[in-house]
């Protein structure tokens, strides 16, 4: 019996750093397993390996061997068994771990579909999703951000299936040891942390969208897929045009399953999206601008430890908005900006002004990166970024520190006191005004940001009027609403108004539903409104959105609706129950971190 690999967290370690990482799987559907191999070359920092591996993580392998000194069996990799056979090593050194294991059904980086969870119902099929602490759960290895390595894949699955990876194609053949499978090869030459590290596994399909892009899909998406994102090569060209080449060669993106739970995923030379930004009209492929521009910060200038995770968001967020710049305008920057700042005011009403987590450099010791995740190193870390450059000279000038930020640490990783000494190094000229900014206030205090932006709002203005219109009407006032309202609006705006609805006190039901009379917001597709809509009539107690509020819930799984649609309906008591009863029925088709979320919000036990 092949033993099961550990899902436990590993300890991040210094004394020695992964330079490659090769990798064999054997992607077994109907166990739910990945039987796997892997050989990680390691070099040596310290005159000793003592901390490779920490312990209780490896204890379970079935076979390491180390330099070809075997050790079969369950091994333990104490530190005595290290120190005894490897006594010898030397500062520099390169040693090779090669470790045959086997994942859990219950690996957290894992999603595994039957054929009715997917569009085309006849295949099954696999996703990963490491970001933050999950990769360990699918490869023994340093699960560390500050560790950098090249690595090499090959894949092996059912004939009738594609594997991909976030790498380069290195071909394809016959699996020589079972006619019924293939071997997909893949190659990742850019050094990068093992969060990057992605698989997917299905009935997959693709259509050119750009010389060094395609979309990747189920086939039912694909056509609608390379609609949407039919930007892609002018979002890369304005990136690179902002932030440097693009180093990673290829630029795919592949559409998942809904159960994906989050809106992108910037695994590298191809982005992980979830199939709620298929909008029909465009509106929603900001996400890709947003995991385009990880190519440079996250990916290329990685954050050292999670506690500096804004560095790789807030950057993010930065140039994502830059290019909305570029691409459209100023004031649709502007317009962004002020949606952020609302986001972040949602974050730190969610977690408590008071709540350590809200901090821009948080301290996680003991923290579960999962449960810390909200908007504040986005939003905080945008709302530093913006407040800078407005001090500094502007956003051309502030983007040329930022291009020269990614420049200096590329390939490597960093801390926020290495940003900020960069920083002070590359604007030493105007050291007074970076003296001025109270830095306590804004990385290690919890709460708003201390300085609030002054952003323009030639867009917003339409939004906010709508919204107090809606807020201060009486009965006799809900005859003069009409469908021409919203007709005046695009669609960000149209989310805008409805998010700065739900800011307010909740309308009273007359009002919901004349809106939903005049609006018809209940037939509205686009993910980004009807999330909102369901939430504003749960919260006015319109019980006929309670079912829709719940099928929106658990008909895709994107933390960002999933969660916060639960909740909403738990907390209109009357249908408490009836939340968790949905959450429990629909249990087994949810991805495992959203699971282990809601249940957390849903204050279930057991
Ligand atoms: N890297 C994140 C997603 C992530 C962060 C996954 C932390 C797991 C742990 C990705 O780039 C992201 O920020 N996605 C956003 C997209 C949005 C900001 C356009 C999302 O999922 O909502
Ligand atoms: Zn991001």
């Amino acid at each position: 019996m092949t033993p099961v690999l550990d899902p436990s967290s590993f300890s991040s370690v210094s004394k020695c750093a992964t330079k490659h990482l090769n990798l064999i799987y054997h992607v077994e559907f109907d166990r739910r397993v990945l039987k796997g191999k892997v050989a990680l070359t390691v070099e040596v920092l310290e005159d000793k390996l003592s901390s490779l591996c920490a312990t209780k993580h490896l204890n379970l392998i079935y076979h390491v061997d180390f330099d070809r000194h075997v050790l079969k069996g369950k091994v333990a990799l104490t530190v005595e068994v290290l120190e005894d056979k490897f006594s010898s090593l030397v500062h520099g050194q390169h040693v090779i771990v090669e470790i045959e294991y086997e994942t859990s059904p219950s690996a957290t980086a894992l999603q595994w579909l039957t054929p009715t969870q997917t569009a085309g119902k006849k295949h099954p099929y696999l996703f990963s999703q490491c970001q933050a602490t999950h990769c360990r759960t699918m490869i023994p290895c340093q699960d560390s951000p500050s560790v950098k390595h090249t690595y090499y894949a090959q894949v092996s699955v059912p004939r009738e299936l594609v594997a991909l990876m976030s790498a380069l194609h290195d071909g394809q053949e016959p699996d020589p040891s079972d006619s019924s499978r293939v071997i997909y090869r893949f190659r990742q030459p850019v050094p990068m942390p093992s969060y990057l590290i992605a698989i997917v596994v299905g009935a997959l399909e693709s259509r050119e969208i750009g010389p060094r892009s395609r979309v990747w899909s189920e086939k039912e998406y694909v056509d609608e897929a390379a609609f949407e994102f039919s930007e892609t090569e002018s979002m890369l060209k304005t990136a690179e045009s902002l932030a440097g080449p693009y180093v990673w060669g290829q630029y795919d993106v592949l559409v998942l399953p809904p159960s994906f739970p989050y809106g992108g995923m910037e695994n590298p030379c191809l982005t992980f999206v979830t199939p709620t930004v298929l909008a029909g009209d465009r509106s929603l492929a900001g996400v890709i601008a947003h995991e385009i521009s990880h190519s440079w910060t996250g990916n290329l200038v990685t954050n050292r430890t999670w506690e500096h995770f804004w560095l790789n968001e807030g950057h993010t967020v930065y140039i994502e908005r830059m290019i909305a710049r570029c691409m459209a305008s100023e004031q649709l920057r502007q317009f962004k900006g002020i949606g952020g700042w609302k986001e972040l005011q949602e974050s730190v009403k969610q977690f408590g002004a008071n709540n350590v987590l809200t901090n821009l450099v948080p301290n996680l010791h003991e923290v579960d990166t999962d449960e810390a995740f909200s908007s504040v190193p986005y939003e905080k870390g945008f709302a530093l970024l913006y407040h800078l450059e407005e001090l500094l000279g502007g956003p051309e000038v502030f983007m040329g520190f930022v291009k020269s930020y990614i420049q200096l640490f590329a390939y490597g990783t960093v801390t926020t006191e290495e940003w900020k000494n960069y920083l002070f190094t590359y604007f030493k000229d105007k050291m007074d005004i970076l003296n001025k900014v109270d830095w306590n206030a804004w990385m290690h205090t919890p709460g708003m940001a201390p300085v609030k932006p002054q952003y323009d709002t030639t867009m917003a203005d339409a939004c906010t009027a709508l919204c107090q219109r809606w807020v201060k009407a009486k009965e006799e006032d809900l005859a003069s609403f009409t469908e021409a309202d919203v007709k005046k609006l695009n669609s960000p705006q149209l989310i805008e108004f409805m998010a700065l609805l739900l800011q307010e006190e909740p309308l009273p039901l007359s009002h919901v539903k004349k809106m939903q009379e005049v609006y018809q917001l209940n037939s509205v597709k686009n993910a980004e409104v009807r999330f909102r809509w369901l939430r504003i009539c749960v919260k006015a107690h319109w019980e006929e959105a309670v079912p829709l509020a719940l099928k929106m819930a658990t008909e895709q799984g994107r933390m960002k609706f999933t969660r916060p649609l639960f909740k909403e309906v738990y907390n209109f008591s009357k249908y408490s129950d009836e939340a968790v009863k949905t959450f429990k029925e629909n249990r087994g088709a949810l991805h495992p971190v959203t699971a282990m979320m809601v249940v957390k919000d849903l204050k279930i036990n057991g």
